[in-house]
């Protein structure tokens, strides 16, 4: 069970983590954490449940969220940046997800930009960044990064099958949940301080499966077909097509791999 004498016993995060709620049961930790953020909660606060009655994935999507097996938590984070900074914080976050899933699995983890992480090809974890606008300066007044991890055994409904799998379907063993929470939270606590230079940008793309293949971008009220060349120095998608270059913004599109991932 999740337990945070067990959490802290791994954790040396500095800031992130300061704070920990630990739920049974919430509809999402990101909807929790937003209603603190906008409170005043500190920077650093984790929101974690055992399950999720109201899951949340990017593009009004839901996510999967049953008890005893995954690891659902948001991390309230006060950046000093400009909202077109916020998409960063994804790529920071699925880079620290991705440590911390190595770190206690040894699977080798890849990134499908930009939200999501894959391990044998199939999904095993999403990202949802939100974030609150301060009434004033154009700067961000918070953002809450919600992290999801299938960690456990798990059955998936019929719909997800094909595309979804855990670290434990894959690996034969259930990570220590507890432990995971922490090297996440560790992970992100050690990029954060690079979130002005995007130095974590380079490990984005070596742990990428979507550079250098051809993918089906759709958004925007349209379907196209495209080469991935890159992850530019703003974590934007680099795509080709016949018509040259565009850089695409993660919060306008999301992708298909050839092969169905
Ligand atoms: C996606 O797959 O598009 C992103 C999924 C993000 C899921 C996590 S689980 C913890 C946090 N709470 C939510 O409601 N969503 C995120």
């Amino acid at each position: 069970m999740l337990n945070e004498k067990e959490i802290r016993r791994w954790l040396t995060a500095k800031e992130i983590g300061g704070g920990l709620e630990i739920h049974g049961l919430l509809d999402s930790t990101n909807n929790r954490a937003k209603a603190l953020a906008a409170a005043g909660a500190p920077h650093g606060l984790a929101v974690i449940a055992d399950a999720q009655s109201g899951g949340r994935g990017r593009l009004g999507r839901s996510f999967f969220s049953p008890e005893h097996a995954g690891v659902y938590m948001t991390v309230i984070l006060r950046p000093d940046c400009t909202p077109d900074r916020a998409g960063l914080l994804t790529s920071l976050a699925a880079v620290a997800a991705a440590r911390a899933v190595e770190k206690v699995s040894g699977a080798d983890v890849k990134i499908k930009w930009v939200n999501d992480l894959y391990l044998n090809g199939r999904k095993i974890c999403g990202i949802l960044t939100e974030a609150g606008q301060a009434p004033e300066g154009g700067r961000l007044d918070w953002a809450v990064v919600g992290i999801g991890i299938n960690a456990g055994r798990m059955a998936f409904p019929e719909e997800l099958r094909e595309t979804a799998t855990s670290v434990c379907n894959e690996t034969g063993t259930a990570p220590d949940r507890n432990r995971l929470i922490a090297e996440v939270l560790n992970e992100l606590d050690s990029l954060y301080g690079d979130l002005e230079t995007g130095a974590f940008l380079e490990e984005s793309r070596r742990r990428s499966n979507v550079i250098g293949r051809t993918v089906t971008v759709i958004g925007g009220g349209r379907q196209y077909s495209a080469r991935a060349v890159d992850i530019d120095d703003r974590g934007r998608l680099v795509v080709e097509t016949e018509e040259g270059r565009t850089c695409l913004d993660s919060g306008e599109v999301s992708l298909k791999l050839a092969g169905g991932e």
